[in-house]
């Protein structure tokens, strides 16, 4: 079975989900079907100066859902997701978001198209209020939408919302985590991509950041979470993919049974191609 053709079409969104009140994700504004490709890379290639780092991924994420990419310090993971939202120029390959052809078009297409990105290392504003940091991520949004986009990704870390006047440098590390994905989320993402969202994080507050993927998934966010711990990321995932080395070595459902063994034979063993669970 190829990358691109799993999982077969299917709903998921039903009432046993639960709906939640908040504003619905741009994906679901356009009427994009859940389980649809969403976001389809192939044969992607990117290199830092002469050395080549991306070989060849291919790598897709539907409507609707949670994906993690695991991997070894190294490899190639941040840089994947800089490929993808225009930070880093590609040098083979496609990256479609919907019909949206993203490879070459740079980081500000990517946001225009629904593709946001937060960063490793929660760098915000510090010498900035938490408003004026959500402010700065609305900054192409028409003016008369910003506030309510402010309040939107707000409404998803009441901790961070009732510090709203305070300075970026006031927060904790985790409040600055759930800074950075409010500002991702400013932009209503159709799919919001978090670089090890929980590093450096209590297990408390990673709970707390987790709690927030799954709560965009049930709101019809699909969601790209590169993320050490294991566990943690499956409990809230649909598929998990493995890069070693700058290649795909393992795509798999969250929930297989034998994960963990794969993923030490895909990062260990014999690079023999994608293994599949
Ligand atoms: N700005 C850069 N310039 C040159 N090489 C880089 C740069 N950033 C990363 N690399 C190299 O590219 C490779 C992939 O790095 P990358 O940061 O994408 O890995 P990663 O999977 O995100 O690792 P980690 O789990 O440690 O975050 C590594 O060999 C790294 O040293
Ligand atoms: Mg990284």
């Amino acid at each position: 079975m190829s990358a691109g053709c799993w999982p077969p079409a299917r709903r998921r969104r039903s009432a046993a989900t639960g709906r939640s009140s908040v504003p619905i994700s741009a994906g679901e504004a356009a009427g994009e079907s859940v389980g649809a490709p969403l976001l389809r890379v192939r044969g992607l290639e990117a290199s830092y100066g002469k050395i080549r780092v991306l070989h060849g991924v291919d790598l897709t994420v539907h409507a609707g859902e949670v994906v993690t990419l695991l991997g070894p310090n190294g490899a190639g993971k941040s840089t994947l997701l800089r490929a993808l939202s225009g930070l880093l120029p590609v040098q083979a390959g496609s990256v479609w978001l919907g019909d949206v052809q993203l490879s070459g078009m740079g980081p500000r297409a990517a946001v225009q198209a629904g593709l946001s990105h937060v960063i490793e290392g929660h760098r915000v504003f510090t010498a900035q209020t938490v408003r004026e940091n959500l402010l700065l991520a609305a900054y192409d949004l028409p003016r008369a939408e910003r506030e309510a986009r402010v309040e939107e990704a707000l409404s998803h870390f009441p901790e961070i919302a009732e510090k709203s006047h305070d300075k970026g440098a006031s927060l904790s590390g985790g409040q600055q985590q759930m800074l950075a994905v409010a500002q991702g989320l400013v932009q209503r993402p159709r799919l919001l991509m978090l670089d090890e969202p929980s590093a450096g994080l209590s297990p408390v507050l990673v709970d707390r950041v987790l709690e927030v993927v799954s709560r965009l998934r049930r709101q019809g966010t699909a969601v790209l979470l590169v993320e050490q711990l294991v566990e943690k990321a499956r409990a809230v995932s649909d598929r998990v993919y493995a890069l070693a080395q700058g290649q795909i070595v393992l795509e798999a459902e969250a929930g297989a049974p034998d994960l963990a063994e794969r993923l030490e034979r895909a990062y260990f063993g014999t690079a023999a191609g994608p293994l599949h669970a």
